[in-house]
């Protein structure tokens, strides 16, 4: 039996905050396939090359970190990256992508393990590749992630005919939806950890957002009532880069639902993107949420991919072995 000749994998390096648009490019080109589909759902960042170029070039640097390997010419072989809440502990991975060529597995695994070790203050990690894609599954599951659940991810065109409809007949509960303000959020703010433990936004962040919208900030935070209480939630962003809407959170409590609440929530903020000019919106929901689903499919989200989430967790402090 001939042996195959191993190349020797190239060892990843920290790439300059200055450089992370240079990234763009080799990104864009690796995250999506000629017919569409794409790879890491957490790296698909617009719809082309410029747009994974600006959003790289507005990370804040301590929000964010990437990694390169580079073949012997300087040109580069692989890449990773992630978002970082350094309060939360937690790192959303990006990639890796990497050129193919018969090393581009040991590739990968070089680059993911990069990663985790330059970032020993991080207790969790979670990737978020597309559900198709089995090579990336391979690595999560070689590396110790587990496989949490499915994720579709939708999207609606704003001022069309569908968000029309959704809109008419939200009216008649309009008057049920209001901006949050400190004192509802207090309320509902258990309602948001029960539905959405380990949800990826602190209470501190959702509580500065609070009010900003009436300034004309991007991120809209609602509460809807029912009997004087508050029985329900939003929140979304106006994402300037992907020019689109993003549904981050909706819930409504358990005894308020079924009338109309989770449904005025959505058209809500689906008017207050369309009013910002904007003319998609999107959002991800867990492919067991069935109500969930059915209300988005009603209000004229399609699916447009599906991804997986695996997450890791290791003790504060400790390096991968
Ligand atoms: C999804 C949720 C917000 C809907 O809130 P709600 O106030 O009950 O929804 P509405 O009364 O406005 O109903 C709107 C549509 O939702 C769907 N829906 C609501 N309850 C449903 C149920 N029990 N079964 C199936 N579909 C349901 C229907 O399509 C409904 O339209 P219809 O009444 O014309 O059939 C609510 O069920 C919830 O908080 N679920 C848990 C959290 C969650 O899944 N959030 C979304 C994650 S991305």
């Amino acid at each position: 039996m001939l042996d195959t000749p191993q190349m020797p994998v190239p060892v990843p390096g920290p790439v300059p905050h200055n450089e992370w648009p240079s990234l763009g490019a080799f990104i864009f080109r690796h995250n999506r396939a000629a017919d569409g589909r794409v790879r890491c759902l957490h790296g698909e960042q617009g719809d082309d090359e410029p747009s994974h170029v600006t959003e790289l070039a507005g990370l804040p640097a301590d929000e964010a970190a990437f990694w390169r390997a580079a073949g012997s010419q300087g040109e580069a072989l692989g890449v990773i990256g992630c978002e970082i809440d350094k309060l939360l502990r937690r790192a959303w991975i990006r990639g890796p992508w990497v050129a193919p060529g018969p090393s581009s597995v040991a590739l990968e695994a070089a680059l993911l393990d990069s990663l985790e070790r330059a970032l020993p203050d991080i207790d969790r990690f979670d990737a978020f590749p597309s559900e198709d894609d089995d090579t990336l599954a391979a690595l999560y599951r070689g590396a110790g992630y587990r496989r949490m659940a499915v994720h579709r991810v939708m999207q609606a065109a704003l001022g069309d005919a569908g968000a029309a409809t959704a809109t008419a007949t939200a009216t008649a509960v309009d008057s049920r939806i209001t901006l949050a303000r400190p004192d509802d959020l207090r309320q509902w703010l258990p309602l948001h950890h029960g539905l959405f433990p380990g949800s990826y936004l602190s209470d501190d962040e959702i509580a500065a957002a609070v009010g900003t919208a009436i300034d004309g900030g991007p991120r809209l935070v609602l509460t809807a009532w029912l009997d004087d209480r508050p029985a329900g939630y939003l929140v979304a962003m106006d994402e300037t880069t992907a020019h689109e809407l993003y549904v981050d959170y909706l819930g409504v409590a358990p005894a308020a639902r079924g009338r109309g609440l989770g449904r005025a929530l959505l058209c809500h903020a689906m008017r207050w993107a369309e009013a910002r000019g904007r003319r998609r919106a999107a959002l991800t929901v867990r492919q067991d949420r069935a109500e969930a689903l059915s209300l988005y499919l009603q209000c004229g989200f399609q699916q447009t991919r599906a991804g997986v989430h695996w997450c890791k967790d290791r003790m504060a402090g400790a390096p991968p072995s």
